[in-house]
């Protein structure tokens, strides 16, 4: 088996003994079009690195490459009271976050709200509504009573936006699933002003940024060598700090070559036109099905959001294909049902440790009223892994691109989201893929490197909290450049500062 990565001892060596031989060639598919071989790891990194310069050229290019406005890293020092606001995909958040005098620390209250599913499909008004109904909350039930100066917020909204400014943002386009009407194509900002204007709430829109910048700069409030910030759930992501020297669709303002500005990639979007990535006949039929097609082509491979649904699609396809057959005579229509597996399915299949696969079975039985055979508990299992292993090295491309591009032959990236902090093995795949593409022999130590033990020349590492922590952070270094003379990328200096 070529470069698929480290797997759960004990191994399962053997257990393909009694697979009939049609299921067996299945299984040879499967592994033939899931993996990614060594180098071809290394053929998308190094599209990816001209990629990520296309996309800070005039011209432009897949990947929208944003700035973001924040304006370099944090010294441990800041300090202040701020709120944040995160519009995740199931939940809303809001936080109060105290940064104090000490170095690198922070108080935090939160809470959280449900997202209605029916929001996610509904139009902007009721979108803004419910976000200032939670926050109207938030402050009656935080601060009763009390005489409120207008709190600075930093609202992470995690989807590709344009920013002329830092409290601006225009939505490229709505990624994960969403597909809320008459909110593409415009700034953001405004109408959730509106919202929160009539309801009197005390807020001051600060800065709007997105879940990787903030992952970027609270990992790096305690962590100097700190230099990417990731994504790896629903969606995929990351941030990175670039020279304004670097990035020629800035030029025309003029600003100090080494001056530092955080850049949201908006990875997702690497390989929409199809060059380089490996994509299988089940990739196609999650593009063409969802909301977006043509966009986020690198996330539909990765991203938590579609893990279970590629899973499915090949089952049903294996179930559908009279040469295969599984499931024979059986009634698949819980599986038939779009979307209805997620990536926690995959997660408990690769997590079953026993050899004859107990869990799995009673999981398929329990959830999908499918009783599974020997042989297609192995195959389920082989996909999972399959599967899983294929997000981690596709993921390690894009974190070897910008080390790759930045000329980072150490580096510790801060990374979140519920693939990587919950999906077996995902950690220790990717770490392999990443060593795998960069030609490491030796660790951090100089002795032989076991990826993912730490002394990676660059580690990954789980991530402090980027849309509380890291949004409060960009909040305050926002305040403290205006203060300091630094407006670039700020509409109104005067209001800021009051
Ligand atoms: C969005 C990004 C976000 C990522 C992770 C993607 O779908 O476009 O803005 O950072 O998901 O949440």
């Amino acid at each position: 088996m070529v470069g698929l990565g480290p797997r759960r001892q004990p191994s399962r060596k053997g257990s393909m003994a009694d697979m009939p031989r049609d299921l067996l060639g299945e299984i040879r598919r499967l592994e033939d079009i899931f993996t990614v071989d060594t180098p071809k790891l290394k053929a998308i990194s190094d599209h990816f690195v001209s990629e990520l310069a296309k996309g800070l050229s005039k011209e432009g290019g897949s990947i929208p490459m944003n700035p973001t406005w924040c304006m370099g890293f944090p010294d441990g020092h800041e300090t202040g009271t701020f709120l944040a606001l995160d519009m995740g995909g199931t939940n809303l958040r809001v936080c109060e976050i105290r940064l104090p005098e000490g170095k690198g620390e922070f108080d935090i209250i939160q809470s959280k709200y449900r997202m209605p599913e029916e929001l996610k499909s509904g139009n902007a008004e009721e979108l803004w509504n419910y976000i200032a109904e939670c926050l109207a909350e938030f402050i009656a039930y935080h601060h009763e009573g009390e005489k409120l100066d207008k709190l600075p917020l930093g609202f992470t909204f995690s989807y590709p936006a344009t920013q002329d400014y830092i409290d601006h943002g225009v939505l490229q386009r709505w990624t994960k699933g969403f597909d809320i009407d008459g909110v593409e194509g415009k700034d953001v900002v405004p109408p959730f002003e509106k919202a929160i204007a009539e309801r009197g709430v005390p807020i001051k829109l600060t800065a709007l940024i997105n879940d990787t910048t903030g992952t970027l700069i609270a990992s790096a409030y305690t962590d100097s060598e700190m230099r990417i910030g990731c994504i790896f759930g629903t969606g995929c992501n990351a941030a990175y700090m670039e020279h304004c020297g670097e990035i020629p669709k800035l030029e025309h303002m003029n600003l100090p070559k080494d001056q530092e500005i955080a850049i949201n990639c908006e990875w997702g979007a690497f390989d929409n036109e199809h060059k380089i990535l490996p994509r299988t006949q089940y990739d196609v039929i999650v593009d063409k099905d969802s909301p977006r097609p043509g966009q986020q082509a690198f996330e539909k491979m990765i991203a938590g959001l579609y893990l279970g649904e590629l899973f499915r699609l090949v089952l049903v396809d294996l179930h559908e294909n009279p040469n295969v057959k599984i499931f024979e005579g059986q009634d698949i229509s819980v599986l038939k049902q779009a979307y209805s597996l997620d990536s926690s399915f995959l997660s408990d299949i690769e997590n079953d440790p026993y050899e004859n696969l107990q869990e799995t079975h009673d999981k398929f039985l329990a959830e999908l009223k499918l009783k599974c055979t020997k042989p297609e508990l192995e195959l389920v299992r082989r996909l999972a892994e399959l599967i899983g292993t294929r997000s981690a090295r596709l993921s390690a491309c894009g974190v070897a691109a910008i080390c790759k591009k930045k000329g980072y032959k150490t580096a510790h990236v801060g990374a979140d989201g519920s693939v990587f902090n919950k999906y077996p093995h995902f950690k220790a795949r990717g770490a392999q893929a990443l060593k795998e593409i960069l030609d490491w022999d030796k660790g951090r130590d100089g002795k032989p490197l076991v990826p993912g033990q730490g002394q990676d020349p660059v580690d990954i590492k789980p991530a402090e909290d980027g849309s509380g922590v890291g949004a409060a952070l960009i909040a305050a270094l926002t305040l403290k450049r205006v203060h300091g003379g630094n407006t670039y990328g700020i509409r109104d200096p005067e209001s800021m500062k009051n």
